[in-house]
């Protein structure tokens, strides 16, 4: 293990122990999470990795930055793998996280066991690490719990998510869920314990069954509650009131530390190469006038919404930016299509005011003078990368939590609006006209330059993250 700045009594300075969800979204909060606990705690971190995106892995930067990695569950990579690629608009996504629990539970006890030992030999023994994990991965909070390593839990949605989260066995009680039909007069009913929700935004997503959905929850809730604290990337000035709401119903200390990406000495996250040619094609278009489009790491498109978006832009009178991953389109068949090619007329009818990239520098594009609108499918990270750079978003949740935060988004924050129903040329075209050139836009993105600023303010001496990381950092040199 490598040395840090010195404990009490002259010890090797508190390791911390870090395990990350195995995805995109969960990896990204996990990673700057690290930066900023070594940079504000002086502590020695390493991060337990699940045996996928082992390539991905092997050329990451943060090893190169003296992150140290261990690999969990080698032994089960292949069935990891099986896991993994059932993503796409309806995966079920709660289905994966149990799954994943089940398989790296006993490998993780393994790995665990292995680091301790390693800080046993010697003279200079470093004071007992402490685990901080992804509140999905309930197994291995437990096993870490059963061999005595305190732990934290981060929760790398919103705080108003997991209130949602926290109020469904009450909803199931009271006949509000399962909605007696999928007919939309059903769907569009509000759920009057938690404004501004309505009863579609709490279905977690068309496959997952509302047992599986239960048990997800159950095991994210019991993992914070067993936990000595809960980190969220968030900040009071947009959650106060649900982080009180945590604080109080699970009675956890809760550290609100975000916007994580605004604070973090700038280690990369992403697993995938970003393509910043766009950001030299964005020096080029004027001032809030650009439409970025991303659905983020795990969202997916079929070909007919791929062509309506394709026409959708082309169509509309603003430059955009629009990330089209790997395979994310789904063909009819259900399997995704590894190239996308996108339809005929289109390159020429765009040229010069879009470009399309496999995957892009997302914090440095949102943060661009250039980037006046964020049509985005509400990931947590995406939707407060947004807020924080003071971009409006138009709306396309698909599954989890995207729901909730694209209500938020709407009707708490009024910094974007929702694009629902079936996804059609004409409604791209108008949607993106009214966030980019008319003043319901302009008054979206006044709110979000707010907001940016009030994210600004938090992150400064005195703020409100700033205090909390100091005492993030006190709890963990206490346990
Ligand atoms: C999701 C969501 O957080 C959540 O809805 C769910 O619980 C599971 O994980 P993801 O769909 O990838 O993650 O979205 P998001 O949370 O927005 O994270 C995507 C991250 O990738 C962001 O930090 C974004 O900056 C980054 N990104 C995205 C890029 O770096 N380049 C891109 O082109 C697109």
């Amino acid at each position: 293990a490598s040395s840090g700045d010195g404990g009490a009594g002259g010890r090797r300075s508190r390791r911390v122990l870090m395990f990350p969800l195995p995805f995109q979204g969960h990896i990204t909060p996990m990673l700057q999470l690290a930066d900023v606990l070594r940079c504000h705690g002086g502590f020695d971190v390493t991060i337990f990795q699940a045996a996928v995106n082992d390539a991905e892995w092997a050329r990451h930067p943060a090893a190169a930055a003296g992150y140290r990695f261990v690999t969990v569950g080698a032994g089960v990579a292949a069935a990891l793998a099986e896991t993994v690629p059932s993503k796409g608009t309806n995966s079920d996504f709660a289905g994966i996280i149990l799954r994943m629990n089940e398989l790296l539970r006993a490998p993780f006890e393994d790995s665990l066991r292995e680091v301790l030992a390693e800080d046993a030999v010697g003279d200079d023994t470093p004071a007992p690490p402490c685990l901080v994990v992804d509140s999905t991965l309930r197994g291995m909070q437990e096993v870490a719990s059963r061999l005595g390593v305190p732990t934290l839990s981060l929760r790398t949605g919103g705080a108003a998510c997991l209130v949602a989260y926290m109020a469904v066995p009450e909803l199931i009680d009271k006949g509000v869920l399962p909605p007696p039909s999928r007919d939309p007069s059903q769907l569009d009913m509000p759920v009057t314990e938690l404004p501004p929700l309505r009863v579609r935004d709490m279905l977690f997503s068309a496959t997952t069954t509302q047992a599986t959905m239960v048990a997800c929850f159950e095991c994210i809730i019991e993992s914070i509650r067993c936990s000595s604290g809960v980190i969220f990337n968030t900040f009071d000035d947009i959650e106060s009131a649900d982080l009180q709401k945590i604080a109080g119903g699970l009675s956890v200390a809760v550290y609100a530390i975000g916007p994580l990406h605004k604070i973090s000495a700038g280690l990369e996250s992403s697993l995938l190469t970003q393509d910043r040619s766009c950001l030299e094609w964005l020096d080029k278009q004027e001032a809030e006038s650009v439409l970025y489009v991303s659905f983020g790491s795990l969202a997916s498109m079929d070909a007919d919404e791929l062509l309506e978006t394709a026409w959708g832009l082309a169509n509309s009178p603003v430059p955009f930016l629009w990330v089209i991953r790997p395979n994310s389109v789904v063909q009819g068949s259900g399997s995704q299509q590894g190239q996308v090619s996108l339809p005929d007329g289109f390159e020429d009818a765009t040229r010069g005011r879009g470009m399309v990239v496999s995957w892009a520098p997302q914090q440095d594009v949102l943060r661009h003078r250039a980037v006046g609108g964020f049509w985005t499918h509400n990931g947590w990270n995406s939707t407060l990368e947004s807020i924080c750079d003071g971009v409006p978003m138009m709306c396309r949740p698909q599954f989890a939590d995207q729901m909730i935060n694209a209500r938020y988004v709407e009707e708490v924050w009024k910094v974007g609006f929702l694009l629902e129903g079936k996804l059609e040329r004409g409604v791209i075209q108008a949607a993106a006209t009214k966030l980019l050139c008319m003043e319901e836009g302009k008054e979206m993105r006044r709110r979000a330059k707010h907001f940016k600023d009030r994210a600004a303010v938090s992150t400064e001496n005195g703020g409100s993250t700033k205090a909390a990381i100091s005492m993030l950092v006190e709890l963990i040199k206490s346990l």
